[in-house]
């Protein structure tokens, strides 16, 4: 690639200025409130493409937020990567634990960024990584240097689940058509260690209700001679792990692939300071499942974790009262073999299996999708390890992330093709938090490696 550092250098100013204008626009996918905004960025990222040199621009509507597709065929008998992200963003709240606005981007130097690194909601997840691709596909057109056809599917309900792009591409499997799917939305091991993401968990997300009397009732009264749905709801997640930190729904681990010991002597290789980890999170201790390390227990091991639990009085002072309600809202983080729905049904099988008399447990289903792996041995692989190679100096490191993107399997299934996780965030950026950021390196370098990609992914083709 022919000047790909003098193009950033010369045009550096101005592609963070683009980025900070995308990140301004708060498209919060899972608030209604905030419905034009998604649309807004839906356009902006259609402008973005027209504008990078891509022929064809459309947004797609769907029953839900638009699917933004943009393309450049150059020519047929040439490979084609289709670019898949997203332009929706998690709800920044809790609004209070933010230092700068969440859709106020400021750039600010750190320990870890010393070139700065940009503040707002989806900087890092993943309008940030995102747009890389859009300056990336400017580069190449720009210099006459895009040697394949590419295409780009950017969706508004990533956050949500993806519920309408799951339609979109299963009815548009010829306009879709592609060799390899390249995605920047994972992260990689530290800013000097690149590494390529290999796998994914699978998703299955849950809500439940307990409900015990007809009405909230007085705390002296009632108490001790009714069943209380928050003490209940409380016991019957305890209930969940036992006292190694195994699952205790049956049939939960029955299809669970389990590694060989040369791959858990291999992912250990993996650089990792368990000291570093704790201490960046402020905890004396971790904390998983018997016989696991942390690497494992976050990648090929699946999960059950409360995300939200509420119900009764959480106002100021006390008040003294049983509620008639209590609610959580349950994740469980799949590994490869395990079928999301399937073990959504055995969720909700055991859990209004273990409720007491005296309470009533209704289990209702969000939404969920399957794990994924890659294997290495493909040239979609290959392309991605040299493209680091040149512009970090290192083959990177295939690792698996704890993370989900269901549509990838699905991409797989109705599109028979490889998805490749190039990802350059890291697991300081905050996605999901407060103060989520992306530093100014990692979206240049990203820029930077992915017409490298491109390069090698088409003379590998031929
Ligand atoms: N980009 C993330 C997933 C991710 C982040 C994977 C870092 C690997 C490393 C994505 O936007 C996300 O947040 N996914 C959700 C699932 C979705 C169905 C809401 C998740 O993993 O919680
Ligand atoms: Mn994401
Ligand atoms: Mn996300």
């Amino acid at each position: 690639m022919n000047n790909i550092n003098s193009y950033i250098s010369e045009n550096r100013e101005r592609f963070l200025n683009e980025l900070i204008e995308l990140l301004k626009i708060p498209s919060i996918s899972a608030d209604s409130a905030y419905k034009n905004d998604v649309l807004k960025t839906a356009e902006f990222v259609a402008e973005s493409l027209t504008k990078a040199g891509c022929d064809t621009v459309e947004i797609c509507k769907t029953e839900g937020y638009p699917i933004v597709y943009g393309e450049k065929i150059i020519d047929p008998n040439l490979p084609t990567v289709l670019v898949y992200g997203h332009y929706d963003v998690q709800p920044p709240d809790p609004l209070e634990l933010w230092d700068s606005p969440p859709f106020e981007p400021v750039i600010k130097k750190t320990e870890l960024h010393p070139e700065g690194a940009i503040y707002a909601r989806g900087s890092c997840d993943d309008k940030g990584q995102m747009y890389m691709h859009v300056k990336a596909l400017e580069f190449m057109t720009s210099t006459n240097q895009l040697p394949c056809n590419v295409k780009f599917m950017i969706e508004g309900e990533e956050e949500v689940g993806s519920v309408s792009l799951s339609t979109f591409v299963k009815e548009n499997q010829e306009k879709l058509s592609n060799d390899v799917i390249l995605i920047s939305d994972t992260g990689m091991i530290a800013k000097d260690i690149p590494s390529i993401t290999t796998g994914l968990r699978g998703l299955s997300y849950v809500e439940v209700e307990v409900t015990g009397p007809n009405r909230d009732l007085h705390s002296g009264l009632y108490g001790g001679a009714v069943a209380n749905p928050i003490n209940v709801l409380t016991k019957m997640i305890a209930s969940l792990h036992d006292e190694n930190n195994h699952i205790t729904i049956p049939g939960f681990y029955d299809n669970v692939e389990e590694l060989s010991a040369e791959e858990r002597a291999e992912m250990a290789k993996a650089p990792f300071s368990l000291e570093e980890y704790k201490k960046a999170l402020d905890i004396d201790a971790v904390y998983g499942e018997e016989g696991y390390s942390t690497n494992e227990r976050n990648s090929i091991r699946p999960t059950l974790d409360v995300n939200g639990i509420w119900g009764g009085y959480t106002g100021e002072g006390a008040k003294t009262v049983i509620a008639s309600k209590a609610y959580a809202k349950i994740s469980m983080r799949l590994v490869p073999n395990q079928d999301w729905e399937n073990i959504t049904q055995l969720f909700k099988t055991h859990f209004e299996s273990i409720a007491p008399d005296g309470v009533t447990v209704k289990v209702t289903p969000h939404h969920g999708g399957q794990g994924y792996v890659t294997p290495i041995d493909n040239i979609g692989y290959q392309a991605a390890s040299k493209a680091y190679e040149q512009t970090f100096g290192k083959t990177p490191i295939p690792q698996r992330s704890g993370g989900s993107i269901p549509i990838v399997a699905l991409f797989e299934e109705e599109l028979k093709s490889k998805t490749i996780l190039m990802g350059f965030g890291l697991n300081s950026d905050a996605i999901h938090s407060p103060n989520e950021h992306y530093g100014v390196f990692n979206y240049f370098k990203g820029i930077e490696t992915i017409p490298y990609f491109f390069k090698h992914f088409t003379e590998l083709s031929k």
